[in-house]
């Protein structure tokens, strides 16, 4: 064999390397759980984690399925003489063992932060040059879950820099959810899979309904219309990550959390609660524990939703297949009056004479079977979301 082609061989095994799904086998259904940052910034500490923790039982949030409790960026202050990361000792005074042990003792998982580059986007130690020594240290914390984000990153190479993480995680011996966060600069879609458990694939969601923020950051709507396109890149053990949840954190109404939180879940988007679980109102709540949506989300399946129509007085139809023949389908009215939205059984597949069953997955109710289609008035910047059942 010359050599060239030994080069061409070897280039198509590494390739290969890269695309293949990650084999830690976590997160065969999308990752649920509870992020300090949407609501409190760099403002973290050992009781409120200790609080989002309890929250997550007493609310009934962990039985409908959050498992993980993430502290997001800012728990890290330096790193002491021999390079390991010290958290802050004022804000997290028992250290992060103890904490991950208390998490654990509810039957949560404890998830943690950190930046591929020089330092995270909170300006504090990242991991570059560490990656072997952090995987340690979590590992010996208890973690379970890391997001590692892509902040003062220089010229790296995004795929190697998240690969090399990968394999620390790997080499700690612990299982962790590995939770790629480059926010889609490089189409991690094309390689995420084999690195890592799940990629976010935009810019910061913000807690508005639509429009981008003036640095960066984005609406919903604008979020939601960034997934078009690259939903075949998702499954089991690989998840699109559209952001975590907006819900519940008070700028936009509850109608149009509803519609967040029914859309993240034909996304088959982790879900990741970002909001106060202690002081949160009864209608938050029951958005984030509405079992019927979540189990669309939850779906063994694990095939994202598509958009199947998307028209100018902003009616948009998504569409998620599910399992056993069944699909979830999306109403949702973008516009800023009420209308009335149909989807024909034709842009299910379905024969136009076929029987099925709808089950409205908001108002927990069976409606009578129907034949063709359906119909729903669908409030401004609402959802009807149902199962069709053939
Ligand atoms: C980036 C990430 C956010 C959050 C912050 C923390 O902006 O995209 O999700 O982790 O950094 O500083």
């Amino acid at each position: 064999m010359n050599r060239t082609l030994l080069l061409v061989l070897a280039s198509f095994v590494f390739a290969g390397n890269i695309a293949q799904a990650l084999d830690n086998g976590l997160a065969k259904t999308p990752p649920m759980g509870w992020n300090s940052w949407n609501r409190f910034g760099c403002n973290v500490s050992e009781d409120l984690v200790r609080k989002a923790a309890d929250a997550m039982v007493q609310t009934g949030m962990k039985d409908a399925g959050y498992q993980y409790i993430v502290i997001d960026d800012c728990w890290q202050v330096s790193r002491d003489g021999d390079g390991n990361i010290v958290p802050d000792p004022a804000r997290f005074r028992s250290g992060i063992k103890a904490l991950a042990d208390y998490v654990h003792s509810l039957g949560l998982k404890m998830g943690i932060y950190s930046d591929a580059g020089s330092n995270t986007c909170g300006g504090r130690p990242g991991s570059r040059g560490h990656e072997f020594q952090d995987a340690r240290q979590y590992a010996r914390w208890g973690i379970d879950y890391l997001k590692f984000d892509w902040c003062n990153t220089s010229t790296q190479d995004a795929p190697a820099s998240y690969a090399t993480m990968r394999d620390a995680l790997a080499d700690s011996g612990r299982p962790i959810v590995f939770s790629i966060c480059e926010w889609g600069n490089s189409r991690p879609w094309l390689w995420g899979a084999g690195v890592g458990n799940l990629w976010r694939t935009t810019t910061d969601i913000l807690d508005r309904w639509e429009g981008k923020g003036e640095k960066y950051g984005a609406g919903v709507m604008d979020i939601a219309d960034m997934q078009v396109g690259i939903e075949q890149y998702a499954g089991p053990g690989h998840w699109n990550d559209p952001d975590m949840l907006e819900v519940g954190n008070g700028h936009m109404t509850d109608t149009e959390y509803r519609s967040h939180f029914s859309l993240w879940a034909m996304l088959a988007a982790p879900l990741m609660a970002g909001n106060d679980l202690d002081h949160m109102t009864p209608e938050i709540r029951d958005i984030l524990t509405n079992k019927e949506v979540i189990a669309v989300d939850q779906d063994s399946l694990g095939v994202e939703g598509r958009r199947v129509r998307h028209t100018s007085d902003g009616q948009d139809v998504w569409v998620k297949p599910l399992s056993g023949g069944r699909q979830a389908v999306l109403l949702l009215n973008r516009s800023a009056r009420d209308q009335s939205m149909t989807v024909k059984w034709s842009e299910l597949g379905l024969a136009p004479g076929q029987n099925a069953a709808v089950r409205d997955l908001w108002t927990h109710k069976d409606l009578d079977a129907t034949t063709g289609e359906f119909s729903a008035m669908v409030p401004s910047h609402g959802v009807a979301m149902i199962i069709v059942r053939p």
